[in-house]
This record gives structure tokens, sequence and C-alpha cells, in this order.
């Protein structure tokens, strides 16, 4: 890139959190209309449970946007062809497979993918896929959408059986600091029993992400992976951007449904157990101006 389309795309980058809260902003009209339609009184008078509404509502219609960027990497990702933050045409780690527990699930986004995957899908699609699937295993048996989001569990629900999945996939309907609670939810996950645990755009957003990443941690069997894509805080990029990205950080979580941008995503995951193997790094082709870098890869339990 010459240095003009470089300074052009930085800045492109510093403004596009202003652009996404401002496509928010534009839903409050939508969100309250809904609230009205369902007779959702109580969340028109609470602050927190309006701005839940308003990012249900919002990303029912940016999900899909923000989806063709991301799937670049996360389609790989499942598909267990990034290593290094290096996306592969092969397979080289593991594709999703077994008792799959994907947190913060949103409308089902991946849905589709996770269709791809699942035990005797074989016949009914794309030999591609089926390449890479065929080539390490990676057969879903049992799904857990875990999902608090009412707007967004009610399409994830809607989603999964359009997909013919709601024989093996659970939308659980509260957030992940209750899935061990029987009262909260009509289920429970055992400690120990999940293959695999997805985290997609998810943990910026859950609370005490200490406490609760190692929850999940608790639920995943030894060998057991975690393939995660997050958008995590600067650590590169300068004290300027740092600053930046705090700043940005004072409005951003009220128009995007409580997520915090300067998370220390890495650092968490690594607090809370052991792994045998740690594949989270930025994806390559990142440059160094990203007010919302990522991280991505598996962590092997
Ligand atoms: C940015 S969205 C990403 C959704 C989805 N993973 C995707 O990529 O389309 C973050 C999601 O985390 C969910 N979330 C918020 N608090 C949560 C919690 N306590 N436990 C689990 N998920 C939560 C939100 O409702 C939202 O669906």
């Amino acid at each position: 890139m010459d240095t003009l389309a470089t300074i052009w795309d930085a800045f492109i980058h510093v403004v596009d959190p202003w652009r996404f809260m401002s496509i928010s902003f534009r839903h409050i009209p939508a969100t309250i209309r809904g609230l009205i339609h369902e007779k959702d009184y109580g969340a028109l008078l609470s602050f927190a449970r309006f701005e839940e509404a308003l990012f249900g509502t919002f990303w029912a219609t940016i999900g899909p946007n923000v989806k063709l960027n991301a799937e670049q990497r996360v389609i790989p990702l499942l598909e267990g062809r990034i290593k290094d933050g290096v996306v592969h045409d092969e397979v080289v780690s593991t594709p999703v497979y077994g008792t799959v527990l994907e947190v913060g699930a949103g409308s089902g986004m991946y849905a589709d993918v996770f269709a791809r995957f699942r035990e005797g899908a074989d016949s009914a699609h794309d030999n591609e896929s089926l390449r890479h699937r065929k080539t390490t295993g990676g057969h879903i048996t049992k799904m857990y959408g875990v999902e608090p989001n009412p707007i967004s569990a009610k399409a994830l629900g809607q989603r999964v059986k359009d997909l013919g999945m709601d024989d093996i996939y659970h939308v659980v309907p509260v957030g992940i600091e209750s899935v061990d609670d029987p009262s909260a939810w009509n289920g429970k996950i055992e400690p120990g029993s999940v293959d695999c645990i997805v985290s997609i755009l998810c943990l910026c957003s859950i609370p005490e992400p200490e406490k609760n990443i190692k929850l999940l941690y608790n639920l995943l069997k030894p060998g057991g992976r975690w393939y995660a894509y997050e958008h995590v805080k600067v650590w590169r990029g300068g004290p300027l951007l740092s600053l930046y990205q705090r700043f940005v950080n004072l409005v951003w979580p009220h128009f995007l449904g409580g997520c915090e941008l300067c998370r220390d995503t890495e650092k968490s995951l690594r607090a809370a157990g052991i792994f045998k193997e740690i594949d989270f790094v930025q994806p390559v082709a990142q440059p160094p101006y990203q007010v919302l870098p990522h991280k991505i890869g598996i962590l092997t339990k």
C-alpha cells in the first residue's frame, strides 16, 4: 500500500467505531416500536433492558454485515484451517466436533456451518466442506447455543429450526454466568462434558470475564478445544491508539449491548486454567492501527 492509501485506511479504522454506534443509534425507534409491539413496557423504563433490546434489534440487521467480514476467518477456524493467524486451504488443526457449546451465539450466524458438520450430514452438503471434514472427523453430535438476549435467542431458535438442527441444538436462553444454575434454565451442562467451546466476538460482552471464562474452561473435557475469534484491547499501535480505544469505550458499550473494547482476553483465557497448546494470535493481515484488533485461534485443554 502506498502512503496515501495507508493514511486513508487508518482513517477508516479510526472512524469505524463511530459509524457502528451511529447505526445502533438509528435503531432506537425500531427498538421502541418492537417493545411496544411485544407489550414489554418494563424495558422502556429500564436503561439496562432497553440497551439489551437495542442491541438485539441492531444485531438483527448489522450481524449479517459483520459476518461477511468475519466469516473469512471464522469459517476456516471452525473447519480447522487456521494456524498462527494464517488461513490455509487444507485442514491444519482440528475442525469442531462432538458436543459443542457456542457462547454468545447471537442469532445463529454460524449455525449453517455447524449444520454442515453435524453427524450424518455427509450426503447433503458440498464436496469442499466435506473434504475438509473427512480429513479429521469433525462430527458434531450435540450443540448448546448460550444466548441471553431474548431477541437474539428467539432468532437463534428459529434459525436452528430452519436448518433442521433443532434435534441436536439446544438454545440456552441465559448468560454464561447462569449455565450451571439449574433454576435459571431448563437444563444442565456438566463440568468436563463439552468437547469444543466456540466464542465469536462475545467474550467482550460477558460479565466478570475472569470468573466466567474459568466457568467455561471447567465445562471443557481434558483435551477439549476452545475456538476463539475475539476483538481485544490494543497492544500494538502505540499509546495514542490505546488511549483512543479507551475514549471510544466510554460510549461504545451503551450502543453495543455492553461490549467492552479494552479487554485482555488472552490473559483471561490463560488465567482460566492449563492449556496444553495455545494458538491465539492476531490474524496476519491486520494492520497495527486497528481500533478493534482481533485475536484468533484454538486453545487445547
Ligand atoms: C457481538 S455479539 C456476537 C454474536 C455472535 N457470536 C455472532 O458472531 O454473530 C455478542 C453476543 O454475546 C452475547 N452475550 C452478552 N452477554 C452474554 C453473557 N452473559 N453470556 C453469553 N453471551 C452473552 C450477546 O447477547 C451477543 O449475542
